[in-house]
């Protein structure tokens, strides 16, 4: 009995209103705030930084699960901290050494999450697993929102029995609607992100879809 996260990713809110998008995910049950940072050059998009994400801080009473799709990643690690995030996401791919990325997150005193690219085995987290507390799946290239969800349920299940009983979350990330969440949570995710399904017509009010569907898996 795992419990299903909902993770709103607001990169799919009013970015002109950001205090009251954040706000109106949680009244509507958001587990976490997906937060995507991106830097333009690990990813052909750019989004936003540390005084973003520590002006979002005081509006998110639930977690602040912030992704990055920088490189590099550890000479930023403690601005993110002093920002306010409570778990911390780099990807596997964004430089040569993200064991000690990981202990670094950790040391920061924030939860560690590392990230797979849909290329990406799940095999390259395999020797990390003891350092992390989430492993994000994307299930799209990194970079937009409002991509088309690409199958990953293997990696996804492959994933799960290598974490065997360790605390380990299982994020998916990208494509997530009614339709595609039952089939991670049946292959062992536990937290999902969805930015345009939860957004959808970029209102603050119709966060809809999320709470009677995405959660019901
Ligand atoms: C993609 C981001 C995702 C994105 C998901 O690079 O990491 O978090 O916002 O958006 P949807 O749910 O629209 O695919
Ligand atoms: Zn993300």
């Amino acid at each position: 009995d795992r419990t299903i996260k909902i993770a709103p990713s607001i990169l799919s809110a009013d970015f002109a209103n950001f205090g009251q998008e954040i706000q109106a995910i949680e009244a509507q049950g958001a587990d976490w705030v997906h937060v995507d940072v991106m830097d333009g050059h690990f990813v052909p998009n750019l989004t936003f930084g540390p005084p973003a994400v520590k002006a979002f801080r005081p509006h998110v009473k639930t977690v602040m699960d912030v992704h990055l799709m920088i490189t590099p990643v550890d000479p930023y690690i403690q601005a993110y901290a002093d920002a306010g995030a409570d778990i911390l996401t780099a990807h596997v791919e964004a430089g040569p050494h993200t064991h000690r990325t990981l202990q670094a997150i950790r040391g920061a005193g924030m939860k560690a999450g590392v990230a797979l690219n849909p290329g990406t085995p799940a095999e390259a987290v395999e020797h990390l697993m003891d350092l992390t507390d989430l492993v994000c799946v994307m299930t799209v290239n990194p970079g937009f929102g409002g991509q088309k969800f690409i199958d990953m349920t293997g990696k996804v299940k492959k994933l799960r029995q290598m974490i065997g009983d360790r605390p380990v979350h299982i994020e998916i990330d990208g494509g997530v609607d009614p339709k595609t969440a039952p089939l991670v949570a049946a292959a062992g995710a536990d937290v999902l992100v969805a930015g345009s399904a939860v957004f959808k017509g970029g209102s603050v009010s119709t966060p809809q879809i999320y709470g009677d569907n995405i959660r019901a898996v």
